[in-house]
């Protein structure tokens, strides 16, 4: 057999392998974050951040089968393990007694898991399909709303989308769940990957937690300050339709100020 399939057959083969494409995504999100704060210089600064990174579409394209493919091998081997362990259990394996901090940390995990999966294909479908652009459009504080989904306007769909409390309220309850993940699973990798001792556990879990905090302070940042910026009108200043029009996606009833600037 080939031996890298073998290796990924073991139990310690997928924790590497879960391990491995955790980083990846603690990357990506620490990336995507990062990138995200230009929403808090304004309408110009992120969407022309999001159009600079839009235009190079081998980066683009790479980026999401790398991450798809991250994904993939990370739920895949979550659930190889998961139905490993519920085997384990079924036998009359008497090992010692888990401790209820190891249960609840992986049921965390576990559950913690699929509605981060639940909240990926949601966020997808929010910014980068603009699928419930019609929904956020009839419950929203934001003035602009009934222009619905604009591809390329990043500010103005940030807007939309937060200005929808429902919305806000999913991204901040998932924010949290990420945080609570990424500590954990940040923890759980850097055992599985033997970075572990008794005289390093300190300073990784510090690392973890400070990063888990960062993410959550960050993340939080933009569905709160969408939410209260669209209810006490103090992000409510116009957008400058600058970019309008810059992937075809002018909305009818705007007239873009300047159609051709990329
Ligand atoms: C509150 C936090 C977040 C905000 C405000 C946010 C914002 C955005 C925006 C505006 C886009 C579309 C960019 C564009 O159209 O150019 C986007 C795309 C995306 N986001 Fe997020 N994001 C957040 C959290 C996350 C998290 C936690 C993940 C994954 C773990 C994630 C994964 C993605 C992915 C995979 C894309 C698609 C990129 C593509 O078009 O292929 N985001 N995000």
């Amino acid at each position: 057999m080939n031996p890298v399939l073998a290796l990924y057959r073991s139990t310690i083969g997928k924790k590497v392998a879960m391990a491995v494409s955790g980083v990846v995504y603690v990357g990506w999100v620490l990336f995507h974050m990062v990138g995200n704060l230009n929403f808090h210089l304004g309408a110009d600064a992120i969407n022309s951040y999001a159009h600079k990174l839009q235009d190079l579409p081998p980066l683009v394209w790479g980026g999401r089968t790398f991450l798809l493919l991250a994904l993939v091998v990370h739920v895949a081997s979550a659930i190889s393990l998961i139905r490993q362990n519920a085997a384990a259990r079924g036998t009359n394996y008497k090992g010692p007694k888990k401790s209820f901090a190891t249960t609840s940390a992986a049921k965390s995990m576990k559950y913690g898991g699929i509605a981060l999966l639940l909240f990926i294909i949601w966020h997808i479908l929010d910014f980068t399909v603009g699928l419930f652009g019609p929904v956020h459009s009839v419950f929203n504080l934001y003035d602009y709303a009934s222009y619905g989904f604009i591809r390329g306007e990043v500010y103005h769909d940030m807007l939309l989308s937060f200005g929808n409390p429902v919305s806000a309220l999913i991204y901040i309850v998932a924010t949290v769940f990420l945080s609570l993940h990424l500590f954990h699973g940040a923890w759980s990798a850097v055992q599985t990957l033997g970075f572990e001792s008794a005289n390093t556990r300190g300073i990784w879990r510090s690392i973890a937690a400070f990063v888990a905090g960062l993410v959550l302070v960050g993340n939080l940042s933009y569905p709160v300050m969408g939410i209260v910026g669209t209810a006490t009108g103090a992000l409510e200043a116009p957008p400058t339709w600058e970019y309008c029009g810059y992937y075809d996606s002018c909305p009818a009833n705007v007239t873009p100020a300047k159609s051709d600037a990329h």
